[in-house]
């Protein structure tokens, strides 16, 4: 079974010194509640990763980036490294959420070379997909979501399910409070993992395919009960704890 995978994603939200004390009080919260079932992660501003990896080391939380250079090192003012992201306590990166195709004009074979990265650097990407609202209502997002997938994942190969994670992220679903329904999180959740069947075979089967927009306590519990829904990409909910807590505990045991 696929332990479901709570991520949440600040985008850019709070200082370090904030982050701290709230993490601090998550893992208050923590105490006395079993999250045995699932994986807790955050994603956090790249400035945060050092502050909060000595907070989060050895607890149930682990910390991840949103983005990450295409690079190992180099000439290239402003990014960071999967060897720095790591080494400031980064497990996971974020690659190709929406906000970065659109406001950075990330390609997907930009976004390869990301994920070329983030497996060089010892970091899991977590691949994001999804179309926008008007190609939901052409009826093109399956072609759009398939496009990214072969476009994102040509030629990467695997040897560990572990190793990728695919967010499937409707555009227009993110920060506007309108859900995908479960049901149409679930068909989409069907037709990424044919497609990793196609490409990975076997291994397929324990690759996480997480649902993102508009996640929050009211709905979490059915769209993580889904089958091919094995957690969530959270990002305005992820910002209290209290609702981060509530969707985390609503994934199936
Ligand atoms: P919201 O949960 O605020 O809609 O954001 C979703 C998102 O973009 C997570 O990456």
């Amino acid at each position: 079974m696929r332990t479901p995978l709570i991520a949440g994603n600040w985008k850019m939200h709070t200082t370090p010194s904030a982050a701290a004390a709230w993490m601090r009080s998550l893992l208050e919260d923590l105490d006395g509640i079993d999250v045995s079932n699932v994986e807790l992660l955050l994603n956090v501003p790249a400035t945060h990763l050092a502050v909060l990896a000595p907070i989060v080391a050895g607890s149930p939380v682990a910390i991840g980036a949103q983005d990450v250079s295409a690079h190992a090192e180099g000439a290239y003012t402003g990014e960071c490294s999967a060897a720095m992201l790591l080494d400031a306590g980064a497990t996971y990166a974020i690659v190709g959420h929406s906000e970065r195709r659109q406001y950075h004009h990330e390609s997907d074979a930009l976004l390869h070379d990301k994920v070329v990265a983030c497996h060089a650097g010892g970091l899991t990407p977590i691949l994001c997909v999804g179309e926008v609202e008007a190609e939901r209502e052409s009826g093109a997002h399956e072609t759009t979501v398939l496009r990214q997938l072969s476009g994102g994942l040509s030629g990467i190969d695997l040897s560990r399910s572990d190793d990728l994670v695919i967010a499937y992220e409707p555009v227009w679903a993110i920060g506007t409070g309108k859900t995908a329904t479960a049901d149409d999180a679930q068909a989409m959740g069907a037709v990424i993992r044919s497609f990793l069947k196609g490409r990975y075979g076997p291994l397929a089967d324990g690759i996480r395919i997480l649902y993102g927009g508009s996640m929050k306590p009211a709905n979490a519990a059915e769209l993580l009960a889904k089958a091919d829904v094995d957690g969530g990409l959270i990002g305005g909910a992820s910002l209290q704890r209290d609702q981060y807590l509530a969707i985390a505990t609503a994934a199936p045991r």
